[in-house]
């Protein structure tokens, strides 16, 4: 107990030369808290012998009190201090000029400029969830049990049941089980499969438009996509439609454009919803028919701003980043 009596004394020397308010703050804790010295000391004071204790009893309660005013003494300084250099902040420069502003993601542009165009058109935006079960991803789109895309070489998979999504199409059936045609939605999502390389990379954007009205026809779907592009690249662009093979749509295409090397590169899958997933959804595919497509929003950046690897897309190269 003596020894902590001492120790106090030696650290109270030290107590004017502190300049911050909260370190004094801390120091009244370290003395007077739950588990301060003052109170180890009370507990150690039950225990000295009966003679002595008053003596003792009064050298504890004058160390007590002369810290106590040393520490007050202090915080009160150093609120001074604070007052005084808060007098001297003159709000009415200006603010610092060197602030660098951060700008957007060509991702984020791309998604931004293509939710506005489709809005503006009267579709509505939602989200995809990231996570999510099987009969969305693959059942319910009709892709059939064996499909490679199901394997464990090609999808993330969570659980049995549960996946990260791999298309947005997943979204079809989920939004339009319960809803009564007109449909127009605009779906904007992450999607997740397993390649890498100077194309593709295991996490990338999708948007998904499908429509469900009456008269719905191939040619309403070249109209929306071809304008679509030309809008979005500022010039009337070529596209080459290739016929494919997507089991929720009937027929399906893959719409390809040039890069800046002057190859075609696949950018939209997409064709008239199959009859099949209406029916999924309780929508009578004889009164109603729709059209659907998917974007993908890395390819279509990278050939908008000529970029030559999908990997600069992620790197977080802000002196890259800045430019545009
Ligand atoms: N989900 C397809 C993919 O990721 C793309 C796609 C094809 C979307 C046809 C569609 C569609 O909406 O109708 O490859």
């Amino acid at each position: 107990m003596l020894n902590l009596i001492k120790k106090i004394k030696k650290k109270n020397k030290n107590i004017k030369y502190i300049k911050k308010y909260k370190k004094i703050h801390k120091i009244y804790i370290k003395y007077f808290g739950k588990k301060g010295y003052f109170n180890i000391i009370m507990k150690l004071f039950k225990n000295i012998p009966y003679d002595i204790k008053p003596k003792i009893g009064k050298k504890i309660n004058k160390l007590k009190k002369k810290t106590i005013h040393l520490i007050n003494k202090q915080k009160l300084y150093i609120k001074k201090k604070i007052k005084k250099k808060i007098k001297f902040i003159d709000i009415s420069l200006p603010g610092n000029k060197n602030i660098i502003y951060g700008n957007l993601h060509p991702i984020t542009i791309t998604i931004n400029w293509i939710e506005k165009f489709f809005n503006e058109l009267g579709f509505k935006t939602i989200y995809n969830y990231e996570i999510e079960n099987i009969y969305y991803n693959f059942d319910s789109l009709n892709i059939s049990k064996n499909h490679p895309t199901r394997s464990k070489k090609d999808t993330f998979w969570i659980n049995r049941k549960k996946l990260l999504i791999t298309q947005t199409s997943c979204i079809q059936t989920k939004y339009m089980k319960n809803k009564k045609p007109p449909i127009k939605i605009i779906s904007i999502g992450n999607v997740f499969r397993k390649d890498f390389d100077k194309t593709h990379t295991p996490m990338f954007h999708q948007i998904e438009i499908f429509l469900v009205d009456y008269n719905i026809n191939f040619s309403n779907l070249l109209y929306i996509i071809k304008n679509f592009l030309n809008i979005f690249f500022d010039k009337k662009i070529k596209i080459k439609i290739i016929t494919s093979y997507f089991p929720f749509t009937e027929p399906s295409a893959e719409i390809y454009i040039k890069n800046y090397k002057n190859n075609w590169i696949e950018i939209i899958g997409c064709g008239l919803i199959h009859p099949k997933i209406l029916k999924n959804v309780n929508i009578n595919y004889n009164i109603f028919s729709g059209l659907a497509f998917g974007i993908g929003i890395e390819r279509l950046t990278m050939v908008k701003y000529k970029i030559n690897n999908i990997k600069k897309l992620y790197k977080n190269n802000i002196e890259w980043l800045n430019q545009f």
